[in-house]
């Protein structure tokens, strides 16, 4: 593990995480490999951020983030305060840019789940502390991180791997693509026509690509799942979008059952952000079947976004 300073080019000390494209891929080799160093043992980094304070700012309801964030905080022992802004969206009492200006005065960083990413890089542009997207409408970067933990504990190599997304090309999903595009592994995103990911991110993503050799497959054919490592689903409807009995049809054929399951090969993984919606995007029968790793996911949010924390906060 090379140590971290604000001299060292590569150091992440007081930068801000809106993407996971934020992140290179030796920044995000070194953070997994910290997360793993806490996983084993959190006892040397038991005051790493004393006497740092975090904000948590959500407009939109969380389980596992926030959860792991206020445990894994208070593991280093650092602090954080929770701002809840489910009923009034940041800049409605204040300008973003005045919220930011106060809040950078007390707290060493900001994590904030918030509906628009405009509301991130707005953020961003007024602080000077870095902020972290804990999700918004484009990605959703804590939670890939974790992924990518999970995926080498499960034997997977990011750069050689064969990933499945099936269901709405969403924030989690842009992610993802997002990792596959660093890494250089594969990724077919199977989707009906209409919920295909953001073009930009789209993109972006190619971008990425060319510069690893990644290979990404946008097709609205459940089938071309087949032979992949993983599969990973989501919600068919996310939080902040409209529901719909159409679109809830449309994704019918992207339900990931036990068929699926086979279609993909006998040791692929299934994975889900979480929540998940048993009956809809995945049945019980896959959601409880040993080849699915969703709680190890969960728990490795924690150790993910600890060890991004600490290099953002200089504390390593
Ligand atoms: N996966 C995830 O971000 O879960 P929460 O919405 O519960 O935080
Ligand atoms: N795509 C989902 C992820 C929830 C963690 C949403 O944005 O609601």
């Amino acid at each position: 593990m090379p140590s971290l300073s604000v001299s060292n080019p590569s150091s992440l000390a007081r930068r801000s995480v809106l993407t996971l494209a934020d992140l290179s891929r030796e920044q995000i080799r070194t953070t997994l490999d910290l997360a793993k160093e806490l996983k084993r043992d959190y006892t040397p980094f038991a005051h790493a951020l004393q006497q740092r304070a975090v904000v948590l700012l959500f407009e939109k309801p969380s389980l596992r983030t926030r959860v792991s964030l206020e445990i894994g905080i208070a593991k280093l022992g650092g602090s954080c305060v929770y701002l809840d802004h489910q009923a009034s969206p940041i800049g409605q009492r204040e300008t973003i840019a005045d919220y930011g200006r106060n809040l950078e005065r007390w707290a060493d960083a900001l994590v904030c789940r918030v509906f628009r990413h405009e509301t991130l890089v707005e953020l961003q542009r007024w602080t000077k502390i870095p902020i972290v997207n804990a999700l918004c409408d484009a990605h959703h970067p804590c939670q890939i991180l974790a992924d990518a933990l999970t995926l080498e504990e499960h034997g997977l190599d990011l750069s050689s791997m064969r990933l499945a997304w099936l269901g709405d090309g969403n924030n989690v999903c842009h992610s993802l693509m997002q990792l596959t595009a660093l890494f250089g592994g594969s990724m077919v995103v199977a989707t009906p026509d209409d919920c295909r990911p953001d073009a930009t991110w789209m993109a972006k993503t190619a971008e990425l690509a060319r510069a690893t050799g990644a290979r990404m497959e946008y097709t609205s054919d459940a089938k071309a799942i087949a032979g992949c490592d993983a599969v990973y689903t989501d919600a068919w409807i996310s939080m902040g979008q409209s529901d719909s009995a159409a679109k809830r049809a449309s994704m019918l054929p992207y339900q990931v059952t036990e068929a699926t399951m086979r279609l993909a090969g006998a040791n692929a993984l299934f994975m889900h952000c979480l929540p998940a919606h048993r009956g809809e995007e995945v049945l019980d029968s896959v959601m409880d079947a040993p080849q699915s790793v969703v709680f190890d996911q969960a728990e490795n949010r924690m150790h993910a976004q600890n060890a991004l924390l600490l290099q953002l906060l200089n504390a390593r």
